[in-house]
């Protein structure tokens, strides 16, 4: 069950959105993309330990601690870890729901980043990473896709019966390590 999780969590395009730097030439733009790239790169690999770490839980609490459609949704106490995350400064993650069925509004894709993923983790492709600039500083936009990994997910998710892609994702946000 993990196994499976495992393999299809971590879908991204190695395709790097080149930073035009306007103004510098292009030996030194060159050199300043490279030295980014290793810093995106470093970022990546955190993406990767943390989607690990998220859905190994998940996929834990699911199947040891979640018994009867009232007990607590492992996707509620995995939302409460991201929510303390946030809240100490360290990253932002949001769970998405890609299904015409979504328990928690909130729980929609948002902005065009996370439409375009959905789209494509819908259609079984890996969604394009972002990096983006707020307050100066430079954050890397990823999302993974979350399949159903377990027959007890239709215990409270009628419709995911019979869906073989991809019902939800993980959306990150996380400081790019400079
Ligand atoms: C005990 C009932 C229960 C089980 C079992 C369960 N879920 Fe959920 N799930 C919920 C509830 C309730 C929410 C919405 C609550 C929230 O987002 O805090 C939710 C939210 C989600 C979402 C976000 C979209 C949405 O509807 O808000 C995804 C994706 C999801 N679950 C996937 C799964 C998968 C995959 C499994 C099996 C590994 C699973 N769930 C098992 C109750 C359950």
């Amino acid at each position: 069950m993990i196994q499976s999780i495992k393999q299809n969590i971590f879908v991204l395009t190695l395709g790097l959105a080149a930073t035009a730097a306007g103004g510098i030439g292009l030996f030194a733009a060159e050199k300043a993309s490279g030295a980014k790239d290793a810093a995106v790169e470093r970022t990546r690999q955190e993406v990767k330990m943390l989607d690990d770490l998220y859905k190994t839980a998940l996929v834990l609490v699911n199947e040891h601690y979640v018994n009867n459609p009232s007990d607590f949704p492992a996707a509620t106490a995995t939302k409460a870890i991201f929510a303390a995350m946030k809240k100490n400064g360290w990253h932002e993650v949001r769970l998405l729901g890609l299904t015409d069925v979504i328990g928690d509004p909130d729980d929609e894709p948002r902005d065009a980043f996370e439409q375009a993923a959905a789209k494509k983790l819908i259609a079984g492709q890996a969604p394009d990473e972002e990096v983006v600039e707020k307050g100066g500083k430079r954050y890397l936009r990823v999302a993974t896709g979350i399949p159903v990994v377990a027959e007890k997910c239709i215990m409270c998710h009628e419709n995911f019966k019979g869906n073989k892609g991809n019902v939800g994702a993980l959306s990150y946000t996380v400081p790019v390590i400079e």
